[in-house]
């Protein structure tokens, strides 16, 4: 069955990035000048997707008028001329077909997936957890998409992660069936390294079959008092297999500063028309350390 629709979840307090996000949702700070939302609402539409539900909460406006049109900010700039720009704004509210849903009390990444429940009904579908930019030449998504296509089963992205890291994620515990491809045997929500069945960590983005949602109906609480999305797909196993891929590309961690600032340099420098000159200031900081 084709993939149309995906999930983005948008819901979260972003508490790792305080106090910028006091008074502004996480996933509308810019890289460079662009919100991270948008890069994976792009990365959706590159991967073939065209309907997608973002999963928002109280203090979240912001995304909805970021993809909506504004005719006031419009008419501006095309009295300046700046003909660029404009197609620029016009496209943002042109990327895809986007309808939003509000989690009302943050229950975790799992319980923001079964809000959709209605909204996605019985069909395969996609997830991007905005916090995961992922820079590739063929669009993580699209390559996803290529393994769900193989195998007809959930696919999770993994990539490999230091020992001492394991902790930050969901990891699996893989059987390899392919370059690349892995059975996924078991998977567990942040475990500690020496209880982590190996480094392949789980990455923002999933395929999941329409299964999920009645296991996530059954999953309860688990790590932070949270309903985990890996503890709903450890129920889907015990019915079906998941697929594990670990895909080409680089990930960008920028749900915390660090992760965040490693991806607006690494953007910056490649920006045509700033990247020269951002390059020669980073040089010249260098000479004076
Ligand atoms: C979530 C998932 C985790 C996954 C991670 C990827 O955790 O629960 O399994 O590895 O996203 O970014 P979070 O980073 O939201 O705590």
């Amino acid at each position: 069955m084709k993939i149309r629709k995906a999930v983005v979840t948008a819901a979260g307090w972003g508490t790792r990035f305080l106090p910028a996000t006091k008074a502004q949702p996480k996933e509308m700070l810019p890289l460079v000048d662009k919100p991270m939302i948008q890069y994976v609402i792009e990365e959706a539409v590159a991967s073939g997707i065209k309907h997608i539900i973002i999963v928002t909460a109280i203090g979240k406006r912001a995304i909805e008028d970021h993809f909506d049109r504004s005719f006031e900010l419009e008419h501006i700039v095309e009295k300046k001329g700046d003909g660029e720009l404009l197609r620029k704004l016009q496209n943002i509210s042109e990327l895809a077909d986007i309808c939003y849903i509000r989690q009302k009390e943050q229950l975790g990444l799992g319980h923001a997936i079964l809000v959709t429940k209605e909204l996605i009904g019985d069909e395969p579908f996609a997830v991007f957890l905005p916090d995961d930019i992922i820079q590739a030449r063929v669009p993580a998504m699209k390559q996803m998409i290529e393994v769900y296509n193989r195998y007809q089963n959930s696919v999770i992205a993994v990539e490999p992660v230091a020992k001492k890291d394991t902790k930050a994620y969901g990891i699996i515990k893989p059987k390899q069936v392919e370059d690349r491809v892995y059975q996924v045997m078991s998977l567990v929500e942040k475990p500690e390294p020496k209880d982590a069945p190996s480094n392949l960590a789980i990455v923002g983005r999933y395929l999941l079959t329409p299964e999920i949602f009645g296991m996530l109906e059954k999953t309860a609480p688990g790590k932070g008092g949270e309903i985990q999305l890996t503890d709903g797909l450890r129920l889907l196993l015990e019915k079906q297999p998941i697929y594990a891929y670990q895909f080409e590309g680089i990930r960008y961690d920028t749900g915390m500063p660090l992760g965040f600032l490693k991806a607006s340099v690494e953007f910056a420098l490649n920006r045509p028309d700033i990247g020269a000159k951002f390059r020669d200031y980073l040089r010249q900081l260098k000479l004076n350390d």
